[in-house]
């Protein structure tokens, strides 16, 4: 048996003992009475009893050790031509100060404070200040426009939101305080304060009376200790899409959370303490709140906060620049990025202006990973690039080659093999297991392991719902996927109107609400079509109500503009087509896998349950592949 079969097999054989173990690695104010606590299957606990704090582990101990005068963060700001950097005393003095700043604020233990910014360190250390006091953040991604952060301010209900007056996009300025204004106005629960960090950029308006700036809140404010927080406390919420226009608020915990980004970092990046570690990633995802804040800094490592772009800030070597100068050793991107590169530069000549030397690995996740941009960044880069899938939900890597337990040869287009912890299987409709190259819906088997969601935000029963009822003993991950005679994962797509556009996972039933809601709208459907660069595109198929007149073109600009409007502009409209009809099946459910196929110029079959096939006719000829 291999290394990582052995590591494996033990971590599924003896969940409780592996866990513990891997659970030394930190500090503990009291240790756990019970590492897995099953006696409310299927919400499984782990590290119950146990008290210990994430920012304490992040910042405070490793001060207290050998770290102090070592480099925790670096912002790198191709946008605004900066780079700060924080050493771990630093750090920790900021975030504590920040800490009391929201102290003296009124938040307390438990409450939660919504975070809405750019990628500045500010992000990080609001994060990390809320985790100090006990506090839980919900970070909404800067990119979303003022309905989808009224959406989460208004299930988080959020005692206090800390923003900025901007972020920068290359060639523009997005004022945030416009659109956090426009949120809370549109929010049914407000906010009693906001703390904003004016950037000199722009100056936001400040409202009396309930607005902060960062820096006078600062001044007034004394550093705060950490806080003694329950191992199954919630650390944060992040909210992510789901299959309706309602954000789905993913709970994490400190304990489970923290034992598992350690393990992670050693066992599946290969990192060890002192070692300079890059996800270029934003805080608003996942990816940023374990691989930009939480996990290099709970590893002793050095975490990179990029505000910038792969290509044109300013060109298409600019990870490399980042990843010379300050002499990043692991890299961690979504598979877009490389392929932004790639048509900018694709022969990797910007590649030989730098010293990439201590470049060691680099790792891709995100969305499916072709094997063409996986081949092209292996050759050009000559270091080992590592496919590997998990989501929102799981807060770690599920399926990967574990680098740092034992690598295992690369199959481009596979994902690799099950993390220790992880149980995954492929199951049929039926719920029979999958054999060898057959796909089906993966799953993985319950007790989850330590740092995925104990449950959804005020919504276990959704949480049961959505992914624990489907197959009873499983957790239904929402992708298709089949497993090979190797034991290597391959993930196809996702099984519900979920798509990944550039990266950022964005829900097409959001896009549906916006679209349906025009005036000139009878009905609608958006789906995910295949993208050179960005992996998918939304398409939205629209039907006009009878006797609307006006040019196509016209409403399919207002059609654009209203999703960009109420979503954000990452979820942009590639193409708006009117259709006589939509192809539905006689129980009415419009046949979204057959349009897709149509749209991808892809063979399809024409299903048995179809209402009427003339209407896959008309939309095959007005549906042609984009060239
Ligand atoms: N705040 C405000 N607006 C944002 C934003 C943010 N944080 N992030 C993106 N946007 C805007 C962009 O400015 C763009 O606006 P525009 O239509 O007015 O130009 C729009 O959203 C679409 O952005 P994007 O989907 O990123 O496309 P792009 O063409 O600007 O860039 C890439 C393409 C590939 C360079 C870019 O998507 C990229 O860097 N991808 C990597 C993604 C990534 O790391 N994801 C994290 C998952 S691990
Ligand atoms: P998110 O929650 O935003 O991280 O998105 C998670 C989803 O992205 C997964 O459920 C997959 O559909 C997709 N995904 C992430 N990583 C990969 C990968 N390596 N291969 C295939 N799909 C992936």
């Amino acid at each position: 048996m291999s290394r990582y079969q052995e590591e494996h097999r033990r971590s599924l054989a003896d969940p409780e003992g592996f866990w513990a173990e891997q659970a030394r690695a930190l500090h503990w104010e009291k240790p756990w009475d019970r590492v897995l606590d099953a006696s409310n299957a299927p919400f499984h606990r782990w590290f119950a009893g146990g008290v210990l704090n994430t920012c304490y582990n992040a910042l405070d101990r490793h001060v207290e050790g050998a770290r102090a005068e070592q480099l925790a963060l670096i912002y790198d700001s191709p946008v605004t031509g900066t780079v700060r950097k924080y050493t771990y005393r630093e750090l920790r003095d900021a975030v504590a100060l920040f800490a009391g700043a929201l102290q003296a604020q009124g938040v307390k233990q438990g409450e939660r404070v919504v975070i809405y910014m750019p990628m500045v360190p500010e992000a990080a250390i609001a994060m990390l200040a809320c985790a100090r006091i006990g506090a839980v953040h919900s970070v909404v991604f800067g990119g979303f426009a003022a309905p989808e952060l009224a959406k989460r301010i208004e299930d988080a209900q959020p005692v206090l939101v800390v923003s900025a007056s901007c972020g920068i996009e290359p060639g523009r300025i997005v004022e945030y305080k416009p659109l956090l204004d426009q949120a809370i106005e549109r929010s049914a629960h407000k906010p009693a304060r906001c703390i904003v960090l004016q950037r000199p950029q722009c100056q936001a308006r400040l409202v009396a009376g309930r607005d902060l700036d960062w820096h006078e809140a600062l001044a007034a404010a004394r550093p705060a200790p950490c806080a003694a927080t329950a191992a199954t406390d919630p650390l944060y919420i992040l909210y992510t899409s789901g299959t309706t226009g309602k954000p789905k608020g993913v709970v994490r915990d400190h304990g489970g959370h923290a034992v598992a980004l350690t393990y992670s970092m050693r066992a599946v990046f290969d990192t060890r303490p002192g070692e300079v570690y890059w996800a270029a990633s934003d805080v608003g995802w996942v990816v940023g709140h374990s691989y930009i804040v939480y996990g290099p800094l709970l590893a002793g490592c050095t975490t990179i906060l990029y505000e910038g772009k792969p290509v044109g800030t300013p060109d298409a070597g600019a990870y490399w620049r980042v990843i010379a100068q300050h002499g990043v050793k692991t890299f961690f991107t979504a598979p877009t990025a490389f392929r932004a590169i790639k048509k900018e530069d694709p022969r990797g000549e910007l590649i030989r202006h730098y010293d990439l030397s201590r470049f060691r690995t680099l790792f891709l996740a995100g969305e499916r990973c072709d094997p063409d941009t996986l081949l092209w960044a292996q050759e050009k880069l000559q270091v080992p690039v590592v496919d590997h899938w998990w989501q929102t939900e799981l807060g770690w890597p599920a399926l990967a080659n574990c680098r740092g337990i034992e690598p295992l040869p690369v199959k481009p287009g596979s994902a690799s093999v099950p993390v220790p912890g992880y149980d995954l299987r492929v199951l049929d409709d039926a719920g029979a297991e999958r054999q060898a190259g057959e796909i089906g819906n993966l799953v993985i088997r319950l007790p989850l392991p330590p740092g995925t969601l104990p449950t959804l935000y005020r919504d276990a029963a959704g949480y049961r719902r959505h992914y624990l009822e489907r197959y009873p003993g499983f957790y239904l991950t929402g992708d298709a996927a089949y497993r090979d005679a190797d034991g290597y994962f391959w993930v196809m797509a996702r099984i519900d109107d979920i798509i990944n556009v550039a990266g950022h996972r964005l829900s097409t039933g959001a896009m549906e609400e916006v679209v349906a809601a025009h005036p000139d709208v009878a009905e609608c459907a958006v789906i995910g079509v295949a993208d050179a660069l960005k992996g998918q595109v939304p398409l939205a198929l629209v039907v006009l109500k009878s006797g609307v007149r006006r040019s196509h073109e016209e409403i399919a600009r207002e059609l654009t503009a209203r999703v960009r409007d109420h979503i954000g502009a990452v979820a942009a409209l590639k193409r708006v087509v009117v259709v006589p009809r939509l192809p539905k099946t006689r129980s009415g459910k419009v046949l979204r896998a057959t349009l897709r196929a149509i749209a991808d110029g892809r063979d399809y079959t024409v299903p048995a349950t179809i209402e009427d096939p003339r209407a896959l006719e008309e939309i095959r000829s007005v549906l042609r592949p984009a060239p």
